[in-house]
């Protein structure tokens, strides 16, 4: 696996496979690497014949400084996950490649990114919009991979790809969870032994929540006793647990009669860690 930092030096790569008639994945991560992040890769590579995997900490999506600064990075640990896992390039710009003095243009994606993680942390999916195309105008990749736990950035992806004929296809892979059910992420290892145990509460939550919505129960009384139970485990603040459509994440009160699929999504804090986990619920049978 080769370790590029420029765009000439990527471009030149992918240029090479693309007259060879080969294809190109891409899968945008900010590095801190796990198994997640590795099944998008395998996706990847299921699909495409090159598989580029770009590792950037994206300081324009974060809207605290504190999450920014402890944001872990591993790039020796990256690199050796990715070269076994089968990487032709890795992907790591810095801050000052990505975003060079007079940098000043943003992307912002309505709709879709209001509300949830987009009204809980402002200007965040204006940064991830923003970096994504950037990403995907790097690489010019002909497929792009991410993982259905953070839901709202894919809609969000989706919609900004196709509002600017992006020439890119966009596949989602299902969230990894723990063999306990707490979804993989980067953060989890910035929790303490107490508040791990204590996170679990959030995928249990969430199961139980869409079972009874799925068996009938009011939503706005599942939703709230959701929240309660998450708060009573330890999570403060609760930034929000909500049903939404999955097409359009048009905030749901009641289970669709159609054919609509609905989600639950919420988002938590342990201490100065924030979570985001999310599940169907199955229609009523
Ligand atoms: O999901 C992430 O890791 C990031 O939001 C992404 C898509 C790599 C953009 O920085």
């Amino acid at each position: 696996m080769e370790i590029v930092s420029t765009v000439d030096e990527l471009r030149a790569r992918v240029r090479a496979w693309k007259q060879a008639g080969q294809r190109v994945g891409v899968v945008p991560t900010m590095g801190a690497l796990h198994a997640g992040h590795l099944s998008l890769v395998q996706a990847a590579r299921a699909r495409a014949d090159r598989v580029v995997t770009t590792v950037f900490v994206n300081p324009i999506q974060f809207d605290n400084a504190d999450d920014l600064t402890t944001y872990p990075r591993t790039l020796e640990a990256d690199a050796r996950l990715l070269a076994d896992a089968g990487v032709d390039v890795l992907y790591a710009p810095t801050a000052a490649q990505m975003y060079p003095p007079g940098f000043a243009t943003r992307i912002t994606v309505s709709g879709v990114s209001e509300g949830l993680c987009g009204g809980a942390r402002p200007g965040h999916f204006d940064g991830v919009a923003t970096v994504v195309c950037k990403l995907l105008m790097q690489t010019l990749a002909d497929s792009a991979f991410f993982g259905e736990k953070d839901f709202q950035q894919v809609q969000v992806v989706r919609r900004m790809v196709a509002d600017l004929d992006l020439p890119v296809e966009i596949v989602t892979c299902p969230t990894k969870r723990e063999p306990d059910g707490l979804a993989l992420s980067s953060r989890n290892r910035r929790l303490t032994a107490e508040q791990r145990q204590a996170a679990l509460a959030l995928p249990r939550t969430l199961e139980a929540c869409a079972r009874d919505i799925a068996a009938g129960a009011d939503v706005a009384h599942a939703l709230a006793r959701a929240t309660a139970r998450l708060a009573a485990a330890g999570f403060d603040p609760v930034d929000y647990v909500e049903l939404r459509a999955e097409t359009d994440l048009r905030p749901l009160d009641a289970m669709p009669a159609t054919t609509t699929r609905a989600r639950l999504l919420a988002a938590a804090w342990l201490g100065t860690v924030r979570l985001i986990d999310g599940m169907p619920v199955p229609p009523p049978a």
